[in-house]
């Protein structure tokens, strides 16, 4: 039978489905560790750059359990947390029953063309088996002239802090989530998916080619973190 513990690079859908539900218990502890208490500060910075408000409804694809979702409830808008890891929903459901949380895949929304005033995706589209079709389906339940936000681990600009921090996805982060996470072997998957990701303008262009348009990013800790934005038409 075999236990499916870690996703590969080719991210096939149940397998990081089920990788995610293995870590749900213990997720938002190890990425306060992991992120050397930098967690939060990106999450302000996707809340500032979305600006949602009252009034205003808006998906957080790949929500997990919630936690990215919380700013925007916390602003007042109706936020839509989505995610395919019933793991994660489940612990989400359990720490904040006041959210919507929704069951979906990121590849086939549950939702009807231009629903939503703004779409984000925190640290889950590099998790996406296809990149492209997620980015359509972004495009496709967003009203004219909404916004994407997407929230990614991405390549730091500066050479010294690059070397430092590939050594430390590469060295550092296995023991220290030995020590704090339920699944130490997803975060050798979280350390190489980081490594395979696309790099600030490759991401823009896969933005454009999905049909986004005045699309831009903003790095976060030297480009250890982008925010793209991009808006529908
Ligand atoms: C690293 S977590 C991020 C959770 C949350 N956004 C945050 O910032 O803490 C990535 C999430 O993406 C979800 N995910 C990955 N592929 C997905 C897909 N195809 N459809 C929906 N969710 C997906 C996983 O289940 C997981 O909960």
């Amino acid at each position: 039978m075999g236990c499916v513990t870690r996703a590969n690079l080719d991210k096939q859908p149940q397998e990081v489905a089920a990788m995610f539900d293995d870590v749900a218990a213990k997720y938002d502890r190890t990425n306060d560790v992991l992120s050397l208490g930098q967690a939060r500060a990106w999450r302000r910075a996707v809340a500032e750059a979305v600006g949602a408000g009252p009034g205003d409804l808006v998906l957080d694809l790949g929500a997990g359990t919630g936690t990215s979702s919380l700013p925007f409830a916390e602003a007042g808008a109706n936020v839509v947390p989505c995610d395919f890891s019933i793991g994660m929903l489940a612990e989400g459901k359990r720490r904040h029953p006041e959210l919507a949380l929704t069951a979906g895949d990121a590849t086939r929304l549950p939702f009807a063309d231009d629903s939503f005033d703004a779409v984000t995706i925190s640290f889950a589209l590099r998790n996406v088996h296809r990149t492209e079709a997620a980015l359509a389906e972004l495009l496709r339940v967003t009203k004219p002239g909404g916004k994407v936000v997407i929230c990614e681990f991405s390549t730091p600009t500066w050479t010294p802090l690059r070397t430092v921090y590939t050594e430390y996805l590469m060295r550092a982060l296995p023991p220290v989530a030995n020590k704090v996470s339920s699944n130490p072997d997803a975060y050798v998957y979280l350390a190489e998916s980081i490594r395979d990701w696309p790099d600030q303008p490759t991401l823009a262009a896969l933005m454009q080619q999905a049909g986004w348009q005045r699309v831009a990013w903003r790095n976060l800790t030297g480009g250890i973190v982008a925010l793209h934005r991009g808006f529908k038409g």
